[in-house]
């Protein structure tokens, strides 16, 4: 799988010749001013709450791509009654199969609404699952038991929030790896907004710490995972 980082915690995974974005938050986040989203054409957006720092740009991509919208029951209807019919929502605990994989809808501790204050359903996690192998995109999240069911599923690796303040902070994220059984982590959440600026090399320290590494890419890199 090929993973581009667009900054906050939206990404591009590429599976085979699928492409799944995540959470695209591109044109207000200053750090991501080189991503021009007229160059991003994925075949599914996958939103995991509807806080705009998660679906700022999801609209305006799903219209020049023809993606897919894969999300909460809420956060989908959202969408249709904009006129967006491409959706496909799901809800906690649901697993749906695509052409790339497998999609589960999990749980995640945070909160959600839509960026007109509307009602934008429970916020939550995906597990995907493919013949590439298996990952866990945690949204926006707090340490939560229920990543100790997520890790019954062999993952290979793991985006998980680490800038603390709005989800867990780099020390729950460590924990977290350890309940998911993952030991490769990509950081998401971080350094976007004041309340959330890490230090890099204490948070990747901690990780090794624990035998796990810490990811941290840069705006507009891929990498092969
Ligand atoms: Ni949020
Ligand atoms: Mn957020």
């Amino acid at each position: 799988m090929q993973v581009t980082y667009y900054g906050h915690s939206s990404f591009m995974v590429e599976v085979g010749a699928h492409k799944l974005l995540f959470d695209p938050f591109i044109t207000p986040n200053e750090l991501a001013a080189d991503i021009a989203i007229s160059t991003i054409n994925p075949d599914y957006i996958l939103l995991s709450h509807g806080h705009a720092d998660h679906v700022a740009d999801a609209a305006a991509i799903q219209q020049q791509s023809g993606a897919t919208i894969i999300a909460n029951f809420e956060v989908a209807t959202w969408y249709n009654n904009q006129g967006i019919t491409l959706t496909h929502p799901m809800n906690h605990g649901g697993q749906h199969a695509f052409p790339f994989g497998t999609v589960k809808y999990v749980n995640a501790v945070h909160s959600s609404s839509m960026p007109d204050g509307s009602y934008g359903g429970q916020p939550g996690g995906f597990i995907v699952s493919t013949e590439e192998g298996a990952f866990y995109y945690a949204g926006d999240t707090a340490l939560t038991m229920d990543m100790q069911l997520f890790g019954r599923t062999a993952l290979s690796f793991a985006f998980l929030p680490i800038g603390d303040n709005f989800t867990m902070g780099v020390d729950d994220a460590v924990t977290a790896a350890g309940m998911l059984k993952c030991n490769r982590i990509i950081g998401m959440h971080y350094d976007t907004f004041p309340p959330i600026t890490i230090d890099h090399d204490e948070a990747r320290r901690k990780f090794r710490n624990a035998e796990a590494e810490l990811m941290l890419l840069s705006i507009g890199e891929t990498k092969t995972m």
